[in-house]
């Protein structure tokens, strides 16, 4: 087991305290590493919202996102012990004085600003906190996603917090960054020299970018259906994904190498316009169906009825127009409601220049390499090996799988528990850079604009599928499949 170092001690203010991320993801990632004693005694959680809710039924509520097997009731008591809400509405200036007094007592710990609220209030609480001069070198911010819903809006919301913090303290979150099998694609691409090679188009001959979900929308439909599949997924997670896999070797594991190369990425993207929209681009959105054997509501239903025209799933082919992956379709897809949980990366190969084993010994599949990044995290390369036996030659695909629960036995930390300390230790490599965020965007507006032309509503796909059938087509008509088995 690694050693743990305890970050430096701070104060990590939450603007959204009693909000569903708060709730959910950041109490628990925060207790999760005081039990791993990451954090110092004299370290505080300051949770602002407008409710007037106490610390201990906040606390119930973020119990019950903390495992069982991980719950130590002595380690939960000290933690809260150090936790305090401030009922005050961000966008007004009543009610800041007793939260600004609890602040000014300590002006030199490292003070984190963590706004998971809506983002129309990311400039107001941060002229605010200028106002009320809470702004000390050591602090920093961090923005949940999304940021913007348009690249207008993006830089607008930029300018605004730009205007408070220095780009060095601002920290665009993208969970996905802090998956511990997201990080370990560039373990595997830099940290052995095996592939890289390999990792270019003249060995391989498509990627695939797989985050398929299971679940519907929730009690997210308000924010799900302002924004849709394209902007919610692919606009962050999905082009993450795809910058990781792209990217030319950074010359160190260093904030700003690593970001230049995947700016380089995003700037690469060939545009998708509006022309290419039938092509390259299919949108769904689910019916009622059956996810393992429960019926489930279709998205109209799950919306309280409004007819929407917001897709649920999006497919999309992409090219990164440079030398290493010039004419490289990337295959990216996501939805809601789909048969499984399960996201992957496939690098498929080339096929063998020419088969020499007769007609009968089977077809030589491609050779593919599958990155699992949720769930049975792992990587698997798919070869052909020799059927063993009597009969002669027969051909046949097999996996040699590493299976990250077996070769590590340890527990996978949230993405939050990692991210959240490297805000405090002001280690900004897994965040987006303003450009990033506007690349994305870039890339990202044509489709949007191209799909608001549209008059064709998303195609229906019934939930438990793997969305619409077009989105097959986008691949076998170039001769390819989904991997729909990789993670079986
Ligand atoms: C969030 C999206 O960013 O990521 C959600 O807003 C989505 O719609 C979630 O469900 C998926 O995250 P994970 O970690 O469960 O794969």
């Amino acid at each position: 087991m690694a050693t743990v170092v305890p970050v430096s001690s701070f104060d990590f203010v939450v603007f959204g305290g009693t909000g569903d991320l708060a709730v959910r993801k950041l109490l628990p990632a925060l207790y999760l590493r005081d039990r791993d004693k990451q954090i110092t005694p004299d370290s505080r959680i300051l949770l602002v919202s407008r409710s007037k809710e106490s610390v201990d039924a906040i606390a119930k509520r973020a119990r019950a996102h903390v495992p069982d097997d991980l719950f130590d009731e002595a380690v939960w008591r000290s933690f809260l012990a150090r936790t305090q809400h401030f009922a005050l509405d961000a966008a007004h200036d009543e009610g800041w004085s007793s939260f600004e007094r609890a602040l000014a007592d300590r002006p030199e710990p490292v003070r984190v600003f963590y706004l998971a609220t809506a983002p129309d209030l990311f400039g107001p609480i941060c002229t605010r906190l200028r106002t009320h001069n809470l702004v000390t070198p050591n602090s920093r911010i961090v923005l949940e996603k999304p940021i913007g819903h348009d690249l207008a809006s993006a830089r607008a919301v930029n300018e605004a917090v730009g205007a408070v913090f220095d780009e060095a303290q601002i920290f665009r979150i993208d969970h996905y960054l802090g998956k511990e099998t997201v990080q370990n694609l560039l373990a595997l691409r830099f940290a052995n020299s095996l592939f890289e090679s390999l990792w270019n188009r003249g060995s391989i001959d498509h990627v695939q970018i797989t985050v398929a979900e299971s679940i519907g929308v929730g009690t997210r439909a308000g924010y799900y259906d302002g924004s849709g599949a394209l902007r919610d997924m692919v606009q962050n997670h999905l082009l993450q994904l795809l910058c990781l896999v792209a990217m030319e070797p950074p010359t160190q594991m260093h904030q700003d190498t690593v970001r230049d190369e995947k700016l380089k990425v995003l700037r690469a993207l060939k545009p998708i316009t509006p022309d290419m929209l039938a092509g390259w681009s299919v949108r769904g959105q689910y019916r009622a169906g059956a996810i393992d054997g429960v019926g489930v509501p279709g998205y109209v239903e799950d919306l309280g009825g409004a007819a929407s025209r917001t897709e649920t799933f999006v497919a999309l082919r992409a090219e990164v127009e440079t030398w290493r992956w010039g004419g490289v379709p990337f295959y990216l897809r996501t939805g809601k409601r789909l048969a499984e949980r399960t996201s992957e990366i496939v690098i498929q190969f080339r096929p063998v220049p020419h088969n020499i084993f007769a007609a009968d010994a089977g077809a030589i599949l491609p050779n593919r390499l599958v990155i699992r990044l949720q769930p049975n995290e792992g990587i698997e390369l798919q070869l052909m090996s020799k059927d063993p036996g009597p009969g002669g030659m027969r051909i046949k695909p097999t996996n040699l799988n590493l299976s990250f629960a077996e070769a590590f036995k340890t527990r996978y930390a949230d993405a939050y528990e990692r991210l959240l300390m490297d805000v405090v230790r002001g280690n900004s490599t897994l965040f987006m850079r303003r450009d990033e965020v506007e690349a994305a965007w870039t890339w990202i507006e044509p489709i949007l604009e191209g799909w608001a032309r549209d008059d064709a509503p998303p195609k229906p796909y019934p939930a438990g599928t793997w969305g619409p059938a077009a989105s097959i087509a986008l691949v076998e008509r170039e001769g390819r499949t989904w991997d729909d088995e990789g993670s079986d």
